[in-house]
């Protein structure tokens, strides 16, 4: 299996977004495709029309002691992902620290391996933002780390007091195309030496949020949208660098 984490540099930048967007991206490309909840909000599930009142999902899973994989689902449209889920004991709620989050992922990823599930599969983590001071959640534990920014002067500030980020990749996402104070601070980011910033960015679109409100990607609900449009190229980018990555290796 090939790993992928996406985190947020901060909260709301569009993270979860682009985990379902690029999940959905690669299964239409043909890849087999499982995304991963590992978000506390458990939100990607809405992303991928599950219906509110299901409640199962990795946390129920481990804290009963059945494996993370029956916890998988299925969308409508095929992509298989597995729910963060709800935990009804209140003591869960204490537990999701980071330390706890990482050996989770540590867990599944061994799991997985003793499972033999088909080499190709990626698999894409959802992960909670960045905390202020925090390391990146999976970086030495995934093959592709990607920080998921929005191109304000906010996330700007952010990532330049957080260089070098060695081992993270910059995605640009909600890229207003028609502001000049956008596009220099997206030509700002790219030029730094310091962080490595995707040649791919996601457009800010309506469709987004007009999709989400009928628990779908834009893949189904808006498949001329400029986002839609982004995210396969997101997605046939990810894939050519991981391909890459498997030469160099
Ligand atoms: N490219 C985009 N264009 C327009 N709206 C977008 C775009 N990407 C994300 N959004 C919208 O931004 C909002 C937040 O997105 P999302 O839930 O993916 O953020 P997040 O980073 O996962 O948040 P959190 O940190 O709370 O988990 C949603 O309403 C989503 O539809
Ligand atoms: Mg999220």
């Amino acid at each position: 299996m090939k790993w992928i984490a996406l985190q947020g540099l901060k909260g709301g930048v569009g993270t979860t977004t682009a985990v379902a967007h690029l999940g959905e991206a690669c299964h239409r490309q043909g890849r087999s495709v499982l995304l991963l909840d590992l978000s506390p909000g458990n939100l990607l599930r809405i992303y991928l029309g599950m219906p509110w009142e299901v409640r199962r999902g990795l946390v129920p899973a481990l804290t009963a002691g059945t494996p993370w994989y029956q916890a998988a689902y299925r969308s409508a449209s095929g992509v298989q992902f597995i729910p963060f889920g709800v935990e009804s004991h209140p003591l869960a709620e204490q537990g999701y620290s980071r330390s706890v989050l990482r050996q989770w992922f540590r867990q599944i990823r061994q799991e997985a391996a003793e499972l033999q599930l088909q080499e190709d599969t990626l698999c894409i983590v959802d992960c909670p933002a960045l905390g202020p001071g925090e390391d990146l959640l999976l970086q030495d534990l995934v093959e592709l780390h990607l920080l998921v920014v929005n191109p304000d002067p906010g996330c700007f500030a952010s990532l330049r007091q957080r260089e070098p980020l060695p081992g993270a990749q910059v995605l640009i996402n909600r890229l207003h195309a028609e502001s000049p104070l956008e596009c220099d601070l997206q030509d700002m980011m790219m030029a730094s030496p310091a962080v490595q910033v995707l040649p791919v960015a996601v457009q800010q679109d309506s469709h987004v949020p007009e999709s989400l409100a009928w628990k779908q990607t834009v893949f189904q609900a808006a498949p001329a949208s400029q986002a839609a449009q982004d995210f396969a190229l997101l997605a046939s980018w990810m894939l050519s660098q991981l391909r890459e990555t498997e030469h160099v290796a």
